[in-house]
């Protein structure tokens, strides 16, 4: 099957032009040009998937990177004293103290790296985090480099802020990897003031080596850039545990949360490990932009730290999903799957079945119901070849999601 054929290919997503938003009439003021952002694809093709569900029709969700299991147990166990002690209070806007000080022992435990929990600022999630980063860091009109595919949030905050997003395209051939090389290629273009890093990646799933790490963050140390590290996909590895990009350089600005590793998506909590420079300045934006991280949210996710084996069987349910998706997914028409070494996300190359991603997950989910995202969220030039399938969700849901795009594909000319 190809779709969209003759009708050209997916259009790349992209913010709304400024001429479209000096359409409204002064009477209804134009929202800024700041908020000209694109959509998060994602999400979009959730609520479309509501919509659906609410008219009775039933759905695979294979659209979003979220757990299918719920908070660990203790989590939720505290969470439930928490409230049940009355008093839900704002707290330092860095956090509360002692999740600080957990946050920094689990960079001994896992890493072996010491971290001062002075240096740990609790967050609304990793989203807030980037919000607080890249305040600190880059001034309106900075440039920082992304990869693309990469995930689509980085852009789309970096231009709400007016800050300039450069753009580089990965493949198989860096093994869809921001190179040393390629940095510096931008920075000589025009200079850079930052790039921001994920490892393990989304959409690919793919990692960086310590030594890619540590190449890239020599880099930045040479370039006098910032180097920020988006590590929310470690605990989440089929091959090899990750690296922090903090063994690399006590410079690098490290983003973590509690959302995918620790099951916690809900509960909007995540953190930054920060260098001395630039604690006081996020604590200052922290406190003006967010007050403080939600205190059940606090006390739920240091109680988490504590869930290591219900974790771990978690882990290891995404390691069964993944064979299958790997097994059953070329068999299908996916192709040059990007490698999977963590997270839980295969990227695939849908050519074989169509030239247009959007209009193919449009068909999926109106057809087969099962909701996958189009590679425009993550790479809008090349986006349209490929389309990403989340197995975060519970494993009866990514075989029936298989079994469903199997039958499809199979009854379409
Ligand atoms: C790479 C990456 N970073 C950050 C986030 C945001 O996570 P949260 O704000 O829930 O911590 C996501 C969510 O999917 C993600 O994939």
């Amino acid at each position: 099957m190809r779709q969209g054929q003759g009708k050209g290919s997916a259009k790349p997503h992209r913010a709304a032009a400024p001429s479209e938003m000096q359409s409204h009439t002064s009477a209804e003021p134009a929202s800024a040009l700041r908020a000209a952002i694109a959509p998060f694809i994602a999400m979009e093709v959730l609520s479309q998937a509501g919509a659906i569900e609410a008219k009775g029709g039933k759905v695979v969700h294979m659209e979003l990177g979220e757990p299918g299991a719920p908070a660990p147990r203790a989590a939720r166990e505290a969470a439930k004293r928490a409230i049940e002690e009355g008093r839900i209070a704002y707290t330092p806007a860095l956090g509360i103290p002692s999740l600080r000080k957990r946050i920094a022992r689990h960079y001994r435990d896992f890493y072996g790296l010491t971290v001062d929990p002075e240096h740990v600022a609790v967050t609304t999630g990793s989203s807030a985090g980037f919000i607080l980063a890249f305040l600190a860091c880059f001034d309106v009109g900075d440039r920082v480099a992304i990869s693309s595919p990469g995930y689509p949030a980085y852009r789309n905050i970096l231009e709400a802020l007016g800050i300039e997003p450069v753009v580089i395209e990965t493949g198989p051939a860096d093994r869809w990897t921001i190179t040393p090389e390629a940095l510096s290629a931008a920075h000589r273009d025009k200079k850079l003031k930052g790039v921001l890093v994920m490892s393990p990646a989304n959409p690919t799933g793919v990692m960086m080596s310590a030594e890619a790490i540590g190449a890239l963050a020599g880099i930045c140390d040479r370039l006098g850039i910032w180097f920020i590290s988006d590590e929310i996909y470690h605990g989440l590895t089929y091959e090899a545990p990750a690296s922090s990009a903090l063994a690399a350089s006590s410079d690098a600005i490290i983003v973590n949360s509690f959302s995918k590793y620790f099951c916690m998506t809900g509960w909007r909590i995540g953190w930054l490990v920060l260098p001395p420079r630039l604690l006081r300045s996020v604590e200052r934006l922290a406190q003006n932009l967010f007050i403080s991280p939600p205190y059940v949210s606090q006390i739920a996710a240091q109680a988490a730290f504590e869930a290591k084996h219900e974790l771990q069987a978690v882990r290891d349910v995404y390691a069964q999903s993944r064979a299958l998706l790997l097994e059953a997914l070329p068999r299908l028409g996916f192709c040059d799957l990007a490698p999977v070494d963590g997270a839980f996300y295969v990227y695939g190359d849908v050519t074989r079945l169509t030239n247009d991603s959007l209009e193919f997950c449009r068909r999926a989910l109106a057809e087969a119901g099962v909701a996958l995202t189009p590679g425009v969220d993550f790479d809008r030039t090349r986006g349209a070849r490929h389309v990403r399938l989340s197995f975060a969700g519970a494993p009866e849901n990514v075989r029936q999601g298989v079994q469903r795009l199997a039958s499809w594909l199979a009854r379409e000319p």
